[in-house]
């Protein structure tokens, strides 16, 4: 069975190529999700499953329980700075995944611009968030930070960027982990474009002020599969000899 789904995911990924030097960034291949696996993909498939996807529906390829799991999951095993633990993530499931892109939209809303922006807007809210299938919010508590700040006060400076690293971590396991199982995710930021947002968000599902928020990642099956990303600016590659050498 283990082989089947490996020879399912390799097909639905591209095989690997190597970046020519001096090539303008080339057209990204055709990548899919792991369709149709029924246990998780490996990691270098997971890897590589995991995309962008805008065109989410609300159907979920796995139980919620599952994705409970897996957000559990990814929060125990992630690693932090001195091991702080100070990630945060409340998933948002049924009506409630629905509320929290309304919740959200009307506190973007003095921000969208005139009445056409806002409609614009509101399409894209109802198509590419609210229309998925879950939302999983995800926090950095500043109360543990601060609580460690205090036996190590020089290392303040350097938090923010250990915090971010954390956070995105957490965020990557679940992407990852979700794309494994079937699941298409898009990872927004509306927490980070206003205060007002964030206490809205923070309202909405209960949790306390100190907890910042540093995503809002909308997941659900694909409608398209093998359609990541936005069809108007397809996923491209920069050479890799621009970001990475060996030195031996
Ligand atoms: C730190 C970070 C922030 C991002 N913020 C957003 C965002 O606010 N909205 C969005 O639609 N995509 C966001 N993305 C998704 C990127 O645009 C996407 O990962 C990138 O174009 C590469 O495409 P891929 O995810 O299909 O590999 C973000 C990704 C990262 C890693």
């Amino acid at each position: 069975m283990a082989s089947t789904i490996r020879s399912l995911v390799s097909r639905a990924l591209p095989k690997a190529t190597k970046a020519a030097p001096k090539a303008a960034p080339a057209a990204a291949p055709a990548r899919s999700l792991a369709t149709a696996v029924e246990t998780p993909a490996g990691f270098w498939d997971a890897v590589k499953a995991r995309r962008t996807y805008y065109n989410l529906q609300n159907k979920s390829s796995v139980s919620d329980a599952r994705l409970e799991e897996i957000v559990s999951e990814a929060l125990k095993y992630g690693p932090s700075a001195f091991n702080i633990q100070s990630t945060r993530a409340v998933l948002v499931l049924g009506d409630k995944h629905r509320e929290v892109w309304d919740v959200i939209y009307d506190s973007h809303k003095p921000n969208m611009g005139d009445a056409a922006a806002q409609a614009a807007q509101k399409a894209k809210f109802d198509a590419v968030y609210r229309g998925g299938y879950a939302t999983i919010c995800f926090f950095e508590d500043t109360k543990t930070t601060e609580s460690f700040l205090e036996t190590m006060p020089f290392l303040r400076e350097k938090f923010p960027l250990w915090t971010a690293n954390t956070a995105g971590i957490a965020q990557y396991i679940v992407w990852a982990g979700l794309a494994a199982e079937g699941m298409g995710a898009n990872l927004q930021h509306y927490s980070q474009f206003h205060d007002d947002n964030q206490a809205a968000i923070n309202k909405f599902l209960g949790v306390p002020d100190s907890w910042v928020g540093t995503a809002q990642m909308v997941v659900g099956v694909p409608a398209d599969a093998g359609a990541p990303g936005s069809p108007e600016f397809p996923k491209t590659w920069n050479p890799l000899s621009d970001k990475f050498k060996v030195v031996q």
